[in-house]
């Protein structure tokens, strides 16, 4: 047998001495705490070395018309009071109590049991009742609070009394307590004979160490195993750790992060993106517009080249969208709707030769929410800028970073974005689902996004949700759980996978 904990050898003998006992009087008894001695119960408990009895008793205590009645008398008692002091007439006796129906239920007990009988308008007393069993029970309540079941129905008087007051309503109430009686198993005082006999140290104080006697005894060897409590600590949202691990993989291929606000001028969101001013995507359903307009959001120059790459195409050798454009509109203040509204206006501020850098941020879509979609959510995005890059890099970018984050198969298809050409889609094989995923959209950015911006490299772009690759990682299926906040679901996720 494995040497038992000093706690279970303390609950052993006490039940030794005790016998059968609840864990309030085995706390007392072994002068333990609370919760030491349930840790110990469940510890023997496991190993068979006693039996837990769950005994019920179904107690009676007072109720708020108890209360009263044990300060004031019973309503009857109250009536009969008032006849001795020579009160008689009905109307005068209604009047002394709380109501129309107090009255009429103490008049009713009293005529019924011949305490009283009505003479013309006047109540006359026949004989006065001695002690009630509801009052003895009401008056033993008042001392001792509670009354178990065995013990009222053991006394005839004080079972009448608990029955008529039950049906009184507020008199009395009923409450079932559990009782746990803990007893040693036939193995449990084995058990405790050997404990009994046994001598092995529990703990290892600086005396025994310098007195040399830990040498001459066994100690008690410490069960890792053993069943503790849970500990929840304070951790960070599994998106968020996602997040900070999308940022080490860009940043260990030589990304730079960069930020933007939530709030962008539709310039930045679209028209600096070559995307028309009466495209579907602009529209007031699928896209939060705020109130307000942009002030000195660009300069000058570049507001008159983006527009003149609308109106005609400008020098890019595009003809453009054949349109006037209108500032108005671009000036309108939206919720981001992607996070390439950021990485244009890096290009444009800093117009680099070379770059490389990335952002992570939320978006915002007027959209249904769904266990796919929600009306808020991340995208990660980047764009790297240098003379000799080709689509090809960008496709080698994008399966690096899939394969850092544990996706291997990744496959790339043509597609359409107004601001990129050749424009691609990319997606990835997610084993455990069984089925390809659609991740970042991407492309080389057109002539009429770059060169309005004076940026003659070319850049290459990409961006996507991010929440699938959360749900991927964690198997979740429902989007909207990632931010349900189930305390459940946030414990459990792992640290690490
Ligand atoms: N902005 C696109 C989206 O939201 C993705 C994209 C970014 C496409 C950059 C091409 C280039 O889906």
């Amino acid at each position: 047998m494995r040497p038992l904990h000093s706690l279970e050898k303390r609950v052993l003998k006490t039940l030794g001495q005790v016998g059968e006992v609840d864990l309030e009087g085995l706390g007392q008894a072994s002068k333990l705490s609370e919760d030491q001695v349930r840790r110990a119960v469940e510890w023997l408990q496991g190993k068979g070395f006693i039996r837990l009895n769950v005994m019920q008793n179904n107690l009676i205590t007072i109720g708020c018309k108890g209360l009263e009645a044990l300060k004031e008398g019973l309503p009857e008692r109250r009536l009969i009071q008032l006849l001795k002091e020579g009160v008689k007439e009905l109307s005068k006796l209604k009047s002394r109590f709380k109501g129309e129906q107090e009255f009429n239920a103490a008049l009713g007990r009293a005529r019924k049991r011949g305490w009283v009988k009505i003479v013309g308008g006047s109540l006359e007393l026949l004989n006065e009742p001695t002690k009630l069993p509801e009052e003895v029970v009401l008056e033993k309540l008042g001392v001792e609070q509670k009354l178990g079941e065995e013990e009222w129905v053991a006394d005839k008087v004080l079972q009448e009394g608990v029955n008529e007051l039950l049906n009184r309503p507020n008199y009395l109430s009923r409450r079932v307590l559990k009782r746990v009686q803990i007893s040693l198993t036939e193995q449990g005082k084995a058990a405790l004979k050997s404990v009994v006999e046994e001598d092995v140290l529990d703990d290892l104080t600086p005396e025994m160490l310098t007195s040399g006697i830990w040498m001459q005894k066994r100690l008690r060897p410490i069960d890792v195993e053993a069943p503790a409590p849970p500990l929840y600590a304070g951790r960070k949202h599994p998106v968020q750790l996602f997040i900070d691990e999308v940022r080490e993989i860009f940043i260990s291929m030589g990304f730079e992060e960069i930020e933007g606000s939530l709030i962008q001028p539709c310039f930045w969101n679209f028209d600096a993106l070559f995307t028309p001013q009466d495209h579907p995507a602009r529209e007031m359903q699928d896209t939060f517009y705020i109130r307000g307009e942009a002030q000195n959001y660009a300069d000058k120059e570049s507001i008159k080249r983006v527009s003149a790459t609308h109106k005609d195409g400008w020098r890019t050798g595009s003809r453009g969208w054949g349109y006037e454009w209108r500032e108005d509109e671009a000036k309108r203040l939206v919720l981001r709707t992607h996070t390439t509204s950021i990485t244009v206006r890096y290009l444009a501020e800093h117009k680099p030769k070379e770059a490389r850098v990335f952002t992570v941020g939320r978006v915002f879509r007027n959209e249904k929410v769904t266990f796919k979609n929600l009306v808020e959510f991340h995208q990660i995005e980047g764009i790297a800028v240098g003379p000799k890059l080709t689509l090809r890099d960008l496709m080698g970018l994008l399966s690096t970073f899939y394969k850092r984050l544990g996706l291997e198969k990744v496959k790339f298809w043509p597609t359409f974005f107004p601001y990129t050409e050749p424009s691609i889609q990319s997606v990835v094989y997610y084993d455990k689902a069984g089925k390809w995923i659609e991740l970042c959209g991407m492309g080389v950015f057109r002539p009429e996004v770059t060169l309005p911006f004076g940026v003659k490299s070319p850049v290459l772009a990409w961006g996507g949700g991010l929440e699938r690759l959360v749900m991927m990682k964690y198997g979740v299926d429902d989007v909207r759980e990632l931010y349900a906040n189930r305390l459940s679901w946030l414990r459990r996720s792992p640290l690490c996978l």
